[in-house]
């Protein structure tokens, strides 16, 4: 495992308006003050229904900005065009991003909230047609074996048993020769960094994702802990993400 020296700047934007929430949520919740949002300050018994989703999506402003994750643009920038799978896409970010680039690109999420945003910003970005979306719980669902040419997994926190099945069976997706990108907020960030839910199970490292990776026949391309500078209220602050790229052989 390696630790990228590159710190790209990256706005409030990109780490997401959810995380953003997140911190002025978790402000409101630990002053003791009636929280905006209530369930936030439950966040581990709720983060994971397409409800407490649906509700978050709901009160955050729609951009179409056609911003991806700075490493997605890095990594599948350089893919040739293909058939992309996003698991728990949201919003669609990403995949909009791969469908202008020329990719055929499915969204699987499981809030239908984020799901109509991403059909809604692939028409205004004139994607429509290469944008797919389908509602599905990503815990239970089994994509078509060996049918895409990359798979993308960004921020899905799931607990560890529930997010190696979920690693496992879109691996099983990827097409002889193409890649599986998993992206999400690094362990290390409960130290050092800053966003994604504050609770060690939810988190992970690129060796833990690596090593099942490598378990399951693929060659790993890359496994990092990566550092994207954030603006914040506060000043510029360190975000810390796992990113693993690795090829189906
Ligand atoms: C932090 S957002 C990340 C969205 C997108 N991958 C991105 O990077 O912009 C997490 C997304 O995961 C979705 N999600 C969480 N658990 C899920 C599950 N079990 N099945 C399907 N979607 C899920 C949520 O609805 C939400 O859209």
């Amino acid at each position: 495992m390696f630790l990228s020296h590159h710190f790209p700047r990256v706005n409030a934007g990109e780490i997401g308006h959810l995380v953003l929430l997140d911190l002025l949520l978790a402000l409101r919740c630990s002053s003791g003050r009636k929280a905006l949002y209530e369930p936030q300050c439950r966040r581990e018994t709720v983060r994971v229904t397409a409800t407490y989703w649906d509700e978050r999506y709901a009160v955050s402003d729609m951009l179409c900005s056609g911003h991806p994750n700075v490493w997605v643009k890095e990594l599948a920038g350089e893919l040739p065009a293909g058939r992309m799978l996003d698991q728990a896409g949201g919003e669609g970010r990403n995949a909009l991003w791969l469908a202008q680039q020329g990719w055929e690109a499915t969204i699987v999420d499981f809030s239908q909230c984020a799901l109509d945003r991403a059909m809604h910003c692939a028409g205004e970005l004139s994607v429509g047609k290469r944008v797919h979306v389908h509602r599905a719980d990503v815990r239970k669902y089994q994509p078509q074996s060996r049918d895409y040419d990359l798979v993308l997994i960004a921020y899905l926190h799931l607990p560890p048993a529930e997010r190696q099945a979920a690693i496992a069976r879109s691996a099983d997706a990827v097409a002889t020769g193409g890649r599986l990108l998993v992206i999400g907020h690094d362990r290390r960030n409960l130290e050092e960094g800053i966003g994604g839910p504050q609770d060690d199970d939810l988190l992970f490292t690129p060796k833990e994702v690596a090593e099942q990776l490598a378990d399951l026949g693929f060659l790993i391309d890359q496994a990092q802990t990566r550092a994207r500078l954030v603006d914040t209220d506060h000043g510029p602050r360190i975000a810390f993400d796992a990113v693993v790229l690795a090829t189906q052989i």
